[in-house]
């Protein structure tokens, strides 16, 4: 009798890390493992298929104690060979998307779980309409990717980043002054947003809606003349002035948004300011229960997806439900927050400025 093949998946993980991306690996190697499934752990992102290929076997007893554990066991990069749009001009045998697929089929993989943001999913999409059998899982705490109501990692830098602003409160109040917190949010304010929100800010600045500063400094004047003499500011790193200028730390880095506000605030209005910025404090460490949960529902549904054979999909939480959207659907345009949006609304009506009015 012909002894049937286990299968044999891979896993890897793409791009900026996430609190929550070892709980996903962990949920795919034990669902995957519990049906008789081998597990490759793709090193490096999909650096980790080119050349002479880096993985590694997972087994449950690689996984264990790996639920609360922040960052990523198998590493991760951020552009590396698949940066940047595709290049159509190089040959095959120069082409890492060749490469990778090629990879995939040498590896004899099922299905190949792909874990980042928009621009893992676009270089999983690549793969997928050349033949390539990936699964994508939704991970960024920016939140900003288009297909699902929420990624992992994002709960876990919102509770950074309130806490910070809760401490700011405190300092601030005590010395009379303004203080300005720049949170991470490239394209998108979520993080500045619902942080702004759940830490009782008076000033949210966000990339979705351009900011005045004179009508910043004037908000900051109300709040003196109410006497309320200290203004707590959350602003989003890619958050812009009216004229449209992105500020940069270097290169394509961007930063330096918080400096600007606090240094023309204390300008304006004379107050003292400081500028706190929280960089990668909001990406390392344990998870939150909440992104556990997700992170482990998101893994589980990875392995079911590629047992019933469906590939070329994200999976997905749509209203409280995991589910699956094609991969297609959550690329080449960002989720963004809407400036007419109840949370924004909601910020207004309680007196928040966002700079605009
Ligand atoms: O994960 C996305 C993000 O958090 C952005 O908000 C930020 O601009 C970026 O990562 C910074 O990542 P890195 O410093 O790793 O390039």
């Amino acid at each position: 009798m012909a002894v049937k093949k286990a299968k044999r998946i891979g896993v890897l993980t793409s791009g900026g890390d996430a609190p929550g991306l070892n709980a996903v690996v962990r949920a795919v190697v034990k669902a995957a493992c519990g049906m008789g499934w081998e597990v490759l752990g793709i090193e490096d992102g999909f650096e980790g298929l080119l050349g002479e290929k880096s993985y590694r076997v997972l087994t449950a007893a690689d996984v264990r104690g790996l639920l609360p554990r922040g960052g990523t066991i198998l590493r991760t990069t951020n552009r590396g060979h698949f940066g940047g749009p595709r290049r159509m001009d190089v040959p095959p045998e120069q082409d890492p998307y060749h490469q990778a697929v090629r990879s995939i089929e040498e590896l004899d993989l099922h299905g190949l779980i792909t874990i980042g943001g928009e621009g893992t999913q676009r270089i999983a999409l690549e793969l997928y309409k050349m033949g390539a059998p990936v699964i994508g899982v939704p991970k960024t705490i920016d939140n900003d990717l288009a297909g699902t109501d929420r990624t992992f990692g994002f709960d876990t830098a919102l509770l950074v980043a309130t806490d910070a602003i809760d401490r700011l409160h405190t300092t601030a109040a005590s010395h009379n002054r303004v203080m300005v917190l720049e949170v991470m949010g490239r394209h998108t304010g979520w993080i500045a947003l619902h942080s702004g929100l759940a830490g009782g800010a008076d000033i949210i600045l966000i990339p979705e809606i351009p900011f005045d500063i004179e009508l910043v400094a004037n908000k900051v004047r109300e709040r003196d003349a109410s006497g309320s003499t200290f203004s707590i500011v959350v602003v989003a790193e890619g958050a812009r002035p009216e004229d449209g200028t992105q500020l940069y730390v270097t290169g394509d880095r961007l930063g330096g948004v918080g400096n600007y506000v606090g240094r023309r605030l204390e300008e304006l209005t004379g107050k003292e300011t400081r500028v706190v910025v929280l960089g990668h404090i909001q990406r390392g460490g344990s998870p939150t229960p909440y992104d556990r949960l997700l992170s482990t529902r998101f893994g589980a549904a990875a392995v079911a997806a590629a047992a019933n054979g469906v590939f070329g999909e994200m999976v997905s939480l749509r209203a409280q439900e995991i589910v699956t959207v094609p991969l297609a659907e959550a690329t080449g345009h960002l989720k963004t927050v809407r400036p007419h949006s109840d949370l924004v609304r909601c910020g207004r009506s309680l007196g928040v400025s966002f700079g605009d009015e």
